[in-house]
């Protein structure tokens, strides 16, 4: 037996007891005649010590000691002299009787403690020594945590989790796909699941009308803090239910999630916003409502006062940034500034001071009187003391700026706590997209997404307006401003869905080709059905108070899509590439 005992476990009550313990060495420090050395597993850290009465073999044995070597140590159960109340050990400290060293280590290149010395670069090139370091092990076993309680609760509602094919033909979520070349169909590929949406929806045709995953996802997209290549969904769909019931059914899973895995309670019910409100009044469908700084349109009370900026545009919005009043010249510059970089987009900023001595100052003094101005405030929600900044422009693309305004406004007044939970249901999501670009409708959600019942007079218009009018019952689950889950009652009827493509622009030739497997599908009695769709990822990251979710993947990619450790994507040898029927052309030098 390796270990009596692990290294978090030991206790007073332990006192007197022989144990055997094995681990990594953390540290070592030498006190006059004492050594200690602390121990540590996945469970916690031990002090061990050797004293002038250690036995000589045990003192050279931690003579020769280095930092992460593996030992097994034998010895008593002491109470400590200077107890240790940061530490769940911290009572106690063993004497040494005998110590093996099971492996020696190499000097790691960075510290393995809760604050590490390396940059993200070389720990992810080691990340299995990142992985010893306690926040990402705290990381993990939240992350395990939530996995089993999920499952707890699913499995108790009747679902079934069901496992769906990773090589596969592409899915329309909207991403490019992974493909992976087939050596026994030359010069044909496999699409990696964007997520298993086509197999969910034929699981319900085959009956199994509760079905869940936890399950890998692949997207070849740009990434971002909260986007991976590979990332985890929890998959869901469900079979003879309206939106109401699924929102209720999952509504009661992120509740016992927050409940056992974080002790948190959250807003029962859950509130709920329609898209057309959260645009409104957020600029964003993913609105973090822990605080207000709500967007206000001014439209009306701004126009026809002969300032030409504002009249000759559709919308004009505000927020009211409390307490803010107080900014400086420079800080309004450098917001004026800082609205026109590229992730913002606008082309400038219009403010109104509302003084703290009820006195009233603007960049547009010259147009407008104290009055207006006031009453611009007043409709922005502003009190004294409060900083109204003003965009302008197209209406939707407006509010987003605004709404990215206010994200970074809250940031800036710490007014987003990752301690405080503030979920949201929003719904009522518009079926379609136009895309100018383009110059056609692209679906919301994807191309299963059903229109509301009440709308299809508007679906199968053929007039743009009353197609952009088509709404679904689609729904996105959002926490703190991250949309952590999506999803929708599906189409299942094969002329409706024959419809969506048609909206779409996908021709039946093409249709038939990429998803002629479900359409048939359909034509065998497919039950009405709905589900969504968590990201895992996220969720973990979002309870454990991060916004990155590199952090709670064991092996995660970097922003390039690289995995450092393991140098891939890499090249593969020229064999591999003739069994294959690939040839590689270098990339045009630019
Ligand atoms: P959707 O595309 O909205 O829906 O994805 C569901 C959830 O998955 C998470 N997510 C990601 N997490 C990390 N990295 C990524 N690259 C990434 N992309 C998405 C988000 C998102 O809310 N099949 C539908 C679901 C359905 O309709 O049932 C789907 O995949 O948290």
């Amino acid at each position: 037996m390796y270990r009596t005992h692990t290294c978090g476990e030991l206790r007073l009550e332990n006192v007197g007891t022989t144990v055997t313990l094995a681990g990594w060495v953390q540290r070592i420090r030498k006190m006059g005649g004492m050594t200690f050395v602390d121990l540590r597993d996945r469970y916690g850290i031990t002090q061990l010590v050797a004293d002038a009465n250690s036995a000589q073999a045990v003192a050279d044995a931690v003579a020769s000691l280095g930092r992460e070597f593996v030992i097994q140590a034998t010895g008593r159960v002491a109470e400590r002299q200077s107890k240790n109340a940061k530490m769940d050990t911290g009572d106690i400290e063993i004497l040494l009787d005998q110590v093996n060293v099971l492996n020696p280590s190499d000097i790691p290149p960075f510290t393995i403690e809760d604050v590490s010395d390396g940059g993200e670069e070389l720990r992810a090139r080691y990340r299995y020594l990142d992985l010893r370091r306690k926040p990402l092990k705290n990381a993990l076993t939240l992350r395990h945590r939530m996995a089993h309680e999920v499952r707890n609760y699913l499995d108790a509602q009747g679902f079934m989790e069901i496992e769906t094919p990773f090589l596969i033909k592409s899915t329309p979520e909207g991403a490019r796909d992974f493909v992976v070349p087939s050596r026994m169909n030359p010069g044909e590929f496999y699409a990696l699941p964007q997520s298993p949406q086509t197999f969910k929806q034929l699981l319900m045709v085959a009956g199994y009308d509760r079905y869940f995953q936890i399950v890998r996802c692949f997207r070849d997209e740009d990434l971002r803090a909260d986007r991976q290549p590979e990332f985890t969904q929890i998959d869901c769909e469900m079979s003879f239910v309206e939106q109401e019931d699924v929102l209720n059914l999952f509504e009661g899973m992120m509740r016992h999630l927050f409940k056992t895995v974080v002790n948190a309670d959250i807003a029962n019910p859950i509130p709920r916003m329609s898209w057309y409100d959260a645009m409104d009044r957020y600029g964003s469908d993913k609105p973090d409502i822990r605080f207000g700084m709500e967007i206000h349109e001014v439209t009306p009370l701004v126009q026809g006062h002969g300032f030409s900026v504002f009249d000759s545009v559709e919308y004009v919005g505000a927020i009211a940034v409390p307490g803010a009043a107080a900014y400086t010249r420079k800080q309004t510059d450098e917001l004026a500034e800082w609205v026109k970089r590229p992730q913002v987009g606008a082309k400038g900023l219009v403010y109104i001071k509302m003084n703290e001595d009820g006195s009233v100052k603007s960049s547009v003094d010259k147009f407008y009187t104290e009055d207006q101005l006031r009453a611009v405030a007043a409709e922005a929600g502003a009190a004294k003391g409060d900083l109204v900044l003003l965009l302008c422009g197209a209406k939707r693309k407006t509010q987003t700026m605004l709404g990215v305004l206010r994200i970074e406004m809250g940031n800036r007044l710490g007014l987003r706590d990752p301690k405080v939970f503030a979920p949201l249901w929003v719904v009522d999501f518009p079926l379609l997209e136009w895309d100018d670009e383009t110059q056609r409708f692209y679906a919301m959600h994807h191309p299963f997404t059903a229109p509301k019942p009440e709308h299809m007079e508007w679906f199968n218009s053929n007039r743009k307006e009353d197609l952009e009018k088509v709404c679904a019952n689609a729904y996105d689950f959002v926490l703190n401003g991250t949309e952590l889950g999506g999803g929708s009652i599906r189409i299942h009827q094969a002329d409706i869905q024959k419809r969506m493509f048609e909206v779409l622009g996908i021709s039946s030739e093409e249709a038939d080709y990429k998803f002629g497997f479900i359409i048939n599908a359909f034509k065998f009695g497919a039950p009405p059905h709905g589900g969504l769709a968590f990201g895992f990822d996220r969720i973990c990251a979002l309870f454990g108070g991060q916004e990155t979710i590199r952090d709670y993947i064991a092996f995660p990619k970097n922003n390039m899509g690289r995995d450092v450790m393991l140098d891939a994507p890499s090249a593969i040898d020229d064999t591999q590439m003739e069994e294959l029927f690939l040839k590689s052309v270098a990339p045009e030098k630019k």
